[in-house]
């Protein structure tokens, strides 16, 4: 009789040491999902193509949307493809990408029912919007030139500088 208290000693520690063997291990273990897991993610995100070409894009491309959005969606579309009738698309239309001064003037200058290409076809009148700075004028014209299926050279911030300053009254 004399030895149980020993043995009941000898089994307490015993299992107290394996509940730490125990508790280690579940321990380590769970680190060892975290690592997997966050690993996975880090994967996922490089591997997206969509942020990779973000970041390729050039800098007027994010400052042109901003400006497009904001000025120029309303009447021309969110996909450049206008208002049948009342606003003109700028998708492939020679103004949009061909002479760079001559986009330039409808942007500076408006244009009334005069569009060469579209006489009379479009009822809304488009104001000038050179109270925009030139930078935001070159972004969003090259926005255009460079979304909706137009690919065409971008105008520059110096471009549109020397334009307003030949065609000041
Ligand atoms: C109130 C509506 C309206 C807004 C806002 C507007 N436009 Fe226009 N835009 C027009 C109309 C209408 C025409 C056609 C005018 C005409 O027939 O003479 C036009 C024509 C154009 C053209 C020539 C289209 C072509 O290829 O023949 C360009 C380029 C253009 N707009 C760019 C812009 C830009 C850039 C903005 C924003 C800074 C803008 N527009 C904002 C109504 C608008």
């Amino acid at each position: 009789m004399r030895k149980d208290p020993l043995l009941k000693h000898t089994i307490t520690i015993f299992l107290f040491g394996l509940s730490i063997v125990f508790l280690l291990n579940s321990c380590n273990s769970s680190g060892k999902e975290n690592r997997t897991s966050s690993k996975t993610e880090t994967q996922t995100v490089t591997k997206s193509p969509l942020k990779v070409r973000e970041a390729d894009l050039p800098p007027y491309m994010a400052k042109g949307r901003k400006v497009y959005r904001q000025v120029c969606l309303t009447c021309h579309q969110a996909n450049g493809g206008g208002v049948s009738g009342l606003n003109p698309p700028l998708i492939q239309t020679k103004n949009v990408l061909g002479d760079k001064n001559r986009m330039l003037e409808i942007i500076f200058m408006g244009s009334e029912a005069g569009l060469e290409d579209n006489k009379s076809e479009y009822a809304n009148v488009m104001q000038g919007y050179g109270m925009l700075g030139d930078e935001e004028i070159a972004s969003v014209a090259s926005y255009i030139r460079n979304s909706f299926g137009n690919k065409a050279e971008p105008i520059t911030v110096e471009e549109v500088t020397s334009f307003r300053s030949a065609n000041k009254k």
